[in-house]
């Protein structure tokens, strides 16, 4: 039986016979070939869909290892800041062994699937007056000073969980692809994914290494800009930051890569996803911002010289995370009275 990230890399993980495992059994998702995308880029796409995690994102991953060596440590209280899914994995996990949560999230600015989750997992939610920078500042001083278990990808446990998207990438193409594109908010994954993929590398169980493209949303670019940004905006809830945490080990997966980190406007993040809807794939906006990305690359030729190659988006969070945002931008449903004749004429037959 499949049993979650740590025991099928426990090899590559900082654990012990001792560390108690809290699993969901995350991890083991589908890499899903992109026909449409593929023949519009020139190379090979394929959609690391991470919204089959069991809280619907990639930040189980990080989380089995957070909430692990916390139990093993012997904390009673985990904490984190968070722009929904990091929240909704910690009430989670911490639901799962016990452990007391409490959720810091900007007012207003998260998506409703993640708010219930957390809701529904018992976790104390507290809602800032500001956003997701002023939440992160607030739990490094609370965490610094009383005994809580800080769970933000600061705590260096989340990054080594979540390196394990590049192991099950590598595991399913026989090698690292030519690129690996993916979302950056906080820059905890494009670290964990370009440590993983190094690590694979080291241990000889890849050949080559990936260029990593990381994309932020255009009125949240403080990585692209080279400055922090004050009041961050985008409609992609997720990566709503103006402040990343991992920004100093983003810039070097970038640099180590030779890749880069460029963003996309909210209109292209739009487009990505009803693109990736209409290919049968519902993830979050936040998770369409590598595909607008790659998309705008192949505009402006980035991809020439690699026909046939193979790129990997990241899809961080399932789509219905936030039903609001798609419900708003494909129009309501039809309503009928029971008459055969009257659906037949809306289905067009
Ligand atoms: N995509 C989704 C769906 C996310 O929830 C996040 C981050 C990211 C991408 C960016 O990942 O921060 O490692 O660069 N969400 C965090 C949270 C900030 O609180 O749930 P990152």
């Amino acid at each position: 039986m499949y049993k979650g990230i740590i025991e099928k890399y426990r090899d590559f993980l900082p654990v012990t016979a001792k560390t108690p495992v809290v699993t969901l059994n995350e991890g083991n998702t589908p890499l899903i070939f992109s026909e449409d995308l593929s023949e519009e880029i020139g190379l090979k796409v394929y959609l690391k869909y991470e919204g089959l995690n069991p809280t619907g994102s990639f930040k189980d991953r990080g989380m089995t290892m957070a909430i692990s060596k916390a139990k093993e440590k012997g904390a009673t209280t985990v904490m984190c800041a968070s722009t929904g899914n990091t929240s909704a994995s910690a009430a989670a996990y911490a639901a799962k062994c016990g452990l007391k949560c409490a959720v810091l999230i900007p007012d207003g600015n998260i998506a409703l699937g993640k708010l219930s989750q957390a809701m529904i997992h018992n976790a104390k939610v507290i809602a800032i007056r500001g956003n997701f920078d002023d939440a992160l500042n607030l739990v490094k001083a609370i965490t610094e000073k009383y005994p809580i278990e800080l769970v933000n990808s600061l705590n260096p446990f989340r990054i080594e969980g979540q390196k394990s998207g590049a192991f099950e990438v590598c595991d399913s193409l026989n090698d690292a692809p030519d690129f690996h594109a993916i979302p950056v908010g906080n820059a905890g994954n494009i670290t964990a994914y370009w440590k993983g993929y190094k690590e694979y590398h080291t241990a000889g169980k890849s050949k080559t290494l990936p260029k990593m493209l990381g994309f932020q949303a255009a009125g949240s670019a403080p990585i692209v800009l080279g400055h922090a940004v004050e009041k961050p905006e985008t409609l992609a809830t997720a990566i709503r930051i103006g402040n990343p945490a991992s920004w100093k080990p983003a810039l070097a997966a970038r640099d180590e890569s030779s890749g880069l980190i460029d963003s996309v406007t909210d209109e292209e993040i739009l487009s990505a996803y009803k693109r990736l809807a209409n290919g049968g794939v519902f993830a979050e906006p936040a998770s369409a911002a590598p595909v607008a990305g790659i998309l705008k690359l192949k505009a402006q030729g980035y991809f020439k010289d690699f026909k046939g190659g193979r790129i990997v988006c990241t899809l961080t969070g399932h789509g219905l995370k936030d039903p609001n945002i798609a419900i708003k931008n494909v129009g309501q449903p039809v309503t009928l009275n029971p008459d055969i004749k009257d659906i037949l004429k809306e289905v067009g037959l």
